[in-house]
């Protein structure tokens, strides 16, 4: 295989048959030389799109082409033409329509992540298959009472998720709070990581990378590298930040500034909490409010140990690797200056988050995400000892039932769980109870280790999926059905 290899040539349509297409000296030149983003450019969100009426209809055109990639011209995916999609903007009780336009020459579908909505149908139906050339109508109905906060969209085609996503597909999904917080500015940030060769197209990964889980070489901030943000001191902002990194785990510091957090994945805390640090694991989100201090401060994320295979494949392998050698990134620089700015009123206070600790538990589960030695190099990426088969139900539950699950991991490598349509509650965390309840749609399960969560099953009915949100593992297999009924 040359540079560029037959599946990603696939997946990247005629932009990457034209790379391959140059040969001799081009192929020479677009293996020697890289790719280099131009950091700093003033900072930029995708569109913005807003309903009326409780209804936002979006056409969302999946297709390959040359899109913006730090400061350059890439060949990649993109939803509409741009990396990140558009920002989609809903209140709860609203509908969202997506029209989901597939111009790629492999299948794809779409998945609303974190979306408290029904999996049935045209809902939120990762089993639905949108074929090249094709369309299909979504609908999510979001409830009277869905919780505010940072969900986000991708597609959620079995075996492919990874590539779509890492090749430029996602974007963010605003569900607004009834009340508002008084902020001088919101900004939303989706971080992403991809890389790209001399001729700036999307690499496809090493079987070693669909091992670890791929980490890109370039950490993008809306597709852009190391954008410039600046405020006036004592301004407050309001940042929106998605990790969709398929793999990389982004353990986030804005030295400096001081940084409070106003919820993680759905919801809000009934007051923001001070952090010095947040960690997202792939598909996790952070609400964060920013009190600007003069001065100059970066974004960063600094190295997190996901832990490595090393234990299982002998001493020659390396840690994972952080993409750029040192392990820190800086993601974005914000500066501050300028004449202080009044200071704002306090953030309304919310009400307390729902506590499932004191519930009567339906049914105690173990879901035991474990990677296996298959021979010949191969591993085997599994939930209950089980590779993911669409056609099968792993899991049945009583629907208007509340369950605990104690998710193990015993691989030398940290799993993110995720659960679809339904939120999971932390109840045990390295054999600690925390203090006030706390809420999560990714659930980190650390190497060796084990998570308690309990989830109450309400509102829906249907066929849906867990999985781990290191992409490529759930593309491995590392994903089981879950029926509500
Ligand atoms: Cu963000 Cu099933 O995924
Ligand atoms: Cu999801
Ligand atoms: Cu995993």
């Amino acid at each position: 295989m040359g540079p560029l290899s037959r599946r990603n040539a696939l997946l990247l349509g005629g932009f990457g048959t034209a790379a391959i297409a140059v040969g001799g000296a081009g192929l020479w030149w677009t293996l020697s030389s890289r790719f280099s983003p131009v950091p700093g450019g003033d900072f930029t969100e995708p569109e913005q799109l807003r309903g009326s009426n409780g209804r936002l209809q979006v056409r969302l055109e999946a297709s390959p082409g040359s899109v913006q990639l730090g400061g350059q011209q890439a060949s990649a995916l993109a939803y509409n033409g741009g990396v990140p999609g558009p920002t989609l903007r809903v209140r709860a009780g609203d509908v969202l329509d997506i029209e989901l336009v597939n111009s790629m020459a492999v299948p794809t579908n779409l998945h609303v992540h974190g979306l408290h909505v029904s999996p049935q149908g045209n809902g939120d139906n990762v089993f639905n298959v949108v074929q090249p050339g094709h369309s299909f109508s979504y609908e999510y109905r979001l409830p009277a009472d869905h919780p505010p906060g940072v969900y986000w969209y991708h597609p959620h085609l079995h075996g492919m998720v990874a590539d779509q996503i890492f090749a430029g597909l996602f974007g963010a999904i605003i569900v607004e709070d009834a009340q508002p917080v008084d902020v001088s500015r919101e900004r939303v940030m989706v971080v992403s990581d991809i890389t790209l060769d001399g001729s700036g197209t999307v690499t496809d990964a090493s079987p070693m990378d669909r091992m670890l889980g791929r980490e890109g070489e370039f950490v993008l901030v809306n597709g852009q590298s190391n954008p410039k943000l600046s405020a006036r001191p004592g301004e407050r902002e309001r940042w929106r930040i998605v990790n969709t990194c398929v793999s990389r785990y982004l353990r986030l510091r804005l030295d400096g500034q001081q940084m409070q957090l106003l919820g993680m994945d759905s919801g809000r805390f009934p007051t923001p909490r001070n952090a010095d640090e947040v960690l997202l694991a792939p598909g996790n989100r952070a609400d964060v409010l920013v009190t600007a201090v003069e001065g100059d401060a970066t974004l960063g994320a600094v190295y997190y140990n996901r832990g490595s295979m090393a234990a299982m494949m002998g001493p020659a392998e390396p840690a994972p690797s952080d993409g750029q050698g040192t392990g820190d990134l800086v993601l974005a620089t914000l500066s501050v200056s300028g004449a202080p700015a009044a200071s704002p009123p306090a953030v309304p206070s919310r009400p307390a988050a729902a506590d499932l600790r004191t519930a009567a538990v339906a049914a105690h589960r173990q879901v035991t995400l474990a990677v296996g030695g298959m021979g010949m190099g191969m591993m085997s990426f599994t939930i209950n000892g089980r590779g993911f088969n669409a056609s099968r139900t792993d899991t049945t539950v009583a629907a208007q039932t509340v369950e605990e699950w104690t998710l193990i991991n015993p691989s030398p490598m940290d799993h993110p769980f995720h659960l679809h349509v339904w939120p999971m509650q932390i109840v045990e965390e390295r054999g600690q109870t925390p203090g006030q309840p706390v809420w999560r749609d990714v659930v980190n399960i650390p190497a060796n280790g084990q998570v308690r969560v309990r989830i109450n099953f309400t509102d829906f009915t249907g066929r849906s999926v867990y999985h781990c949100h290191i992409l490529d593992h759930e593309d491995q297999g590392m994903m089981g059905v879950i029926e509500v009924r």
